[in-house]
């Protein structure tokens, strides 16, 4: 899978160091062409001469030691991807502020292909919270972030932050670069809904809304794209990548969405849930009368965001949408809060060019801190694959989470 692929490697300071020389040794005999750029401090752990015999190829260290005419942290850029193996603790956090005092740092700054970090550090540092901050900005800005595993440290402590073995980079290498960043999902599951519900009043009639489904459709879409399983909860039927389970109405779908929680990393309530049904159904169809006006009596639905929302543990994610035509981030923080779900994605109805029945939309994401994101005006596609993207990071945070308080 990985013949003829161009890696580039990249060692910090650190004890771990010596375990690259596996990583290159694996990604040899893939067949894969191995470059290796190396901090100054790096090399108090491994050689340059290991490093160039491994990996056949010359290695760098220095940004002005410059053979030819093109500098050095730019040709290193032409690789398929970069992995910084072990990552030092000092490395994350300037590769967080685009600090580029070395030639690793420089080329990981121009870098605009994969960049897969495996951290490796002792638990106290991984454990601080500046570093913690970093990778979270590592990760937010798309570099994928291979967590430390628990085990012997090298420090003599037993803890979270030892790098992760050789093999298991070497298969992450092998993931991000046939799967691509298409698959970052791959492995959660969602549930998604979509589509305007409808309440029955009689056999030929109903209550509904102007919802046209096409932002849960454009959601399901890209969350199957970057590899999610997904189940698509939808008012009409739909073909794509994912299991399609209709739900008429706001009750069915209620008992759906509940039945499904359990299994869900992730369920995205971007349907349009009718607030109300009709109180009497009436199994004929409703003859019209002398009388000038009539009444149907309406009685509550249940309101499955909050439901689900207090439901669900705490490795899970509910999001839901929140269509407003005036006071938009006012009434979306509201929801939020009254709702208690982890996102709330708020888009204007009052406009024609977004919204209902648009083909784009633009979005504020308002988080339980009650911060907004704004994501400008663009097509349901791409604002979903932004809203996804949001939420793999979120997903991601609950991981590492999980992983400190192991
Ligand atoms: C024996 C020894 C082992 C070290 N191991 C680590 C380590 O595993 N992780 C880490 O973040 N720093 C480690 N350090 C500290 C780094 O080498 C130091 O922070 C250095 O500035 C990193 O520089 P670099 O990121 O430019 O390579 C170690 C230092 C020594 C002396």
């Amino acid at each position: 899978m990985l013949k003829d692929k161009n890696i580039l490697i990249g060692i910090t300071g650190g004890i771990a160091a010596y375990k690259v020389c596996n990583l290159i040794r694996l990604f040899k005999k893939a067949e894969a062409n191995v470059r290796v750029v190396l901090t100054p401090n790096a090399l108090n752990f491994v050689t340059k001469l290991t490093l160039q015999t491994l990996s056949g190829n010359e290695v760098y260290i220095d940004n002005f030691e410059i053979d030819e005419y093109k500098p050095e942290h730019i040709s290193l850029t032409e690789a398929d991807i970069f992995v910084i193996a072990p990552a030092s603790a000092n490395t994350i956090s300037k590769l967080a502020n685009g600090i580029c005092d070395n030639l690793l740092l420089s080329t990981a700054c121009a870098f605009n292909k994969p960049m897969l970090i495996a951290p490796a550090m002792n638990e106290n540092m991984w454990n601080n919270k500046f570093i913690q901050e970093n990778i979270e900005k590592l990760q937010r800005s798309g570099m994928f972030i291979l967590n430390p595993a628990e085990g012997f440290l090298a420090c003599g402590a037993n803890g979270t932050g030892r790098m992760r073995e050789p093999e298991e980079i070497y298969e992450k290498v092998n993931e991000i670069l046939t799967q691509g960043n298409r698959a970052p999902l791959k492995g959660k599951k969602f549930l998604i809904t979509a589509g305007g519900t409808r309440e029955k009043i009689d056999p030929v009639r109903y209550i509904t809304n102007a919802s046209s489904g096409k932002m849960g459709l454009a959601i399901a879409d890209s969350a199957s794209k970057m590899g999610a399983d997904v189940t698509l909860v939808s008012t009409f039927e739909s073909n794509g990548d994912w299991e399609n389970i209709i739900a008429e109405t706001a009750q069915e779908m209620s008992d759906i969405v509940d039945k499904k929680l359990p299994e869900m990393d992730c369920v995205i309530m971007a349907a349009a849930v009718s607030d109300y049904k009709v109180k009497n159904y009436s199994e004929q169809k409703i003859k019209k009368t002398d009388s000038d006006t009539m009444s149907i009596e309406l009685v509550k639905n249940p309101d499955i965001l909050k439901q689900i929302s207090a439901e669900k543990n705490s490795n899970q994610l509910v999001i839901g949408f929140c269509a407003e035509s005036e006071n938009l981030i006012e009434n979306a923080k509201k929801k939020i809060q009254a709702k208690g779900c982890d996102l709330i994605i708020a888009n204007d109805i009052s406009r024609k060019d977004i919204g209902f029945n648009s083909n784009e939309n633009e979005v504020y994401i308002i988080d339980k801190n009650l911060n907004e994101k704004k994501l400008d005006k663009d097509t349901k596609q791409n604002i979903s694959k932004d809203i996804l993207n949001y939420i793999l990071v979120l997903l991601q945070d609950k991981e590492r989470e999980t992983l400190l308080t192991k």
